[in-house]
């Protein structure tokens, strides 16, 4: 029986195991991880994260040929094939601060790997990691040999989070990134003989490990430039009476562009785009790719305007002043369909509005109160370090402003304005009539993610604003806010 065990039980060790041995009964599959809470809960009835599927998929094949252990140096030396997925952070201090790839957890598993290993094995990156990645691990690795023979290969996940087990099942592509050595080779056709099991022949595409590494930053650099270049046109858009969901299906027509991606919103959010840009701007300016990395670095800036643009229409709108104003806040997760909140929007725009001394009421359906009050009261890129490393403001502080409840109608009761940060399939089926009745005159509505009808809400009487959407002449005729 082929043995293979994974590094790092997180968003994408758990969900991409689960779905190796869903998909090979005959592979004994184990996910390992430091972190032993994280480990129970995936042995439990209640997993780490929420995902739409996975809890089927688990079920399955846990206890069968699924297993999730925090004895990590066991069983990395059982494995034949060893997937690293360990968090790549952005680094928070020294060289490259605030861009770099913070490869202290991946070094440490490498080390591990090195120290344990009795057998000849195969090693994964399934983390993404700056482009030559693989040569330092090969280095740790082959340094400190004891005679055992160790193959890397790069094999980033592209699975998005709210639908990862559908990516899983049917990916686009899987890409294997090896040497082109005969045991390159060998190694290569390995792990391709795993995912052939499901996925087509033609989706599984086989490369150098450079550009296997460098693929994975540029396809999400380039998804956020989408996402951005979109978010750019919507502020177009308001100026001039364009509507950009209309100038997103006009230009998504195109086969060339298509049509997927262009949604306008607050902002992007997710564990993902912004630092893996920032991770490949970083990789630029060590190669003296000054234009490049400005280039890229463009796409954050766009992103990080899209936030800052909506609070400066919020708080305009509202006379200039939320200060003391009670604002509801619907949705925290950076996307729908998961309780993530890494890098989230909403964490940016409450930020803003706490910053203008609003009270803040907050509902999520997915993320805990905790949580929320974490994310607000700590700094930035600390949310993928370990506890004691990451800061915080007192907490109590950030209660005295923010409440978390637990349905829109009790968020919004009594609220001078709703604010929209999650596209919730639920935020579109509310009864806004009642959410009006029970709100401050005027009641304004803030739409960041283009859900609701615009023209209903006028009708009940609503202020609205909505991203990229012709304004309302309420929200155009008030003075712009004071540049931030
Ligand atoms: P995560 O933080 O959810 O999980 C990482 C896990 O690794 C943590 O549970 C941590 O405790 C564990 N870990 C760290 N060092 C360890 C060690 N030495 N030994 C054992 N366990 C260790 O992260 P994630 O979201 O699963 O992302 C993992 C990697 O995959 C990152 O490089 C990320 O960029 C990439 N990625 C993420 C997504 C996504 O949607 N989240 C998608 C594609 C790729
Ligand atoms: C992303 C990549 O899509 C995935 O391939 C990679 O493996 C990990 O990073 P993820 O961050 O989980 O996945 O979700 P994604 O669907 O890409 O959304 C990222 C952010 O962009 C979310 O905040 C989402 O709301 C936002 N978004 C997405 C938009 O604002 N507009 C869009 O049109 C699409």
């Amino acid at each position: 029986m082929v043995k293979i065990c994974c590094i790092g039980a997180g968003y994408v060790g758990g969900p991409t195991m689960a779905m190796i041995a869903l998909k090979c009964p005959d592979i004994q599959v184990v996910v390992v991880d430091i972190a032993v809470p994280r480990i129970n809960a995936w042995n439990s009835d209640n997993l780490p994260i929420f995902e739409p599927g996975l809890d089927e998929v688990v079920k399955a094949c846990r206890g069968k040929n699924l297993f999730f252990s925090a004895d990590v140096e066991r069983h990395v030396a059982d494995a034949d094939i060893l997937f690293v997925s360990v968090n790549t952070p952005t680094k928070t201090q020294g060289l490259g601060a605030g861009k770099a790839a913070d490869l202290t957890y991946w070094e440490s598993a490498a080390r591990m790997i090195a120290d344990v290993s009795k057998t000849d094995k195969i090693v994964v990156e399934k983390s993404t990691v700056p482009v030559k990645t693989a040569e330092a691990i090969e280095k740790i690795l082959n340094v400190n040999h004891n005679g055992i023979k160790f193959q890397i290969l790069s094999n980033p996940e592209f699975l998005a989070e709210g639908t990862a087990i559908e990516d899983l099942k049917c990916p686009d592509r899987v890409l294997i990134g090896g040497r082109e050595t005969p045991e390159g080779k060998k190694a290569i056709q390995a792990l391709k003989d795993v995912y052939a099991r499901w996925v087509p022949e033609d989706r599984i595409i086989t490369m150098n490990l450079w550009s296997a590494e460098l693929s994975k930053l540029a396809a999400n650099a380039i998804l956020a430039q989408r996402i951005s270049s979109i978010n750019a046109m919507s502020a177009l858009c308001e100026a001039t009476g364009a509507d950009v969901t209309q100038v997103a299906h006009a230009v998504g027509k195109d086969s060339r562009v298509g049509s997927r991606f262009l949604n306008a919103s607050v902002g992007y959010g997710g564990s993902c785009f912004q630092k893996d840009i920032l991770n490949l701007v970083y990789i630029c300016e060590c190669n003296g790719l000054t234009e490049v990395a400005n280039y890229w670095k463009q796409v954050v800036h766009i992103n990080d305007y899209q936030k800052a643009r909506f609070v400066k229409r919020v708080v305009s709108s509202m006379f200039n002043t939320v200060s003391g104003k009670k604002i509801a806040i619907l949705g925290f997760a950076f996307k729908k369909d998961t309780g993530d909140t890494r890098e989230a929007a909403a964490i940016d725009v409450c930020h803003g509005l706490l910053g203008d001394n609003a009270k803040l009421s907050i509902y999520d359906p997915q993320v805990a109160e905790s949580q929320i009050l974490k994310d607000l009261s700590m700094n930035k890129f600390d949310w993928d370090h370990p506890l004691h490393l990451q800061q915080y403001m007192d907490p109590s502080e950030i209660s005295k402003s923010v409440s978390v409840v637990s349905d829109a109608y009790e968020a919004t009761k009594g609220a001078h304005g709703v604010c929209i940060l999650t596209e919730w399939d639920e935020f579109k089926e509310l009864d806004y009539k009642r959410i009006y009745d029970g709100m401050h005159k005027p009641a304004f509505i803030f739409d960041g993610r283009n859900v609701i009808d615009v023209d209903a809400l006028r009708k009940i009487g609503f202020i609205t604003y909505s991203i990229g959407k012709p304004l309302d002449p309420w929200v155009k005729d008030l003075p712009a806010a004071p540049p931030s």
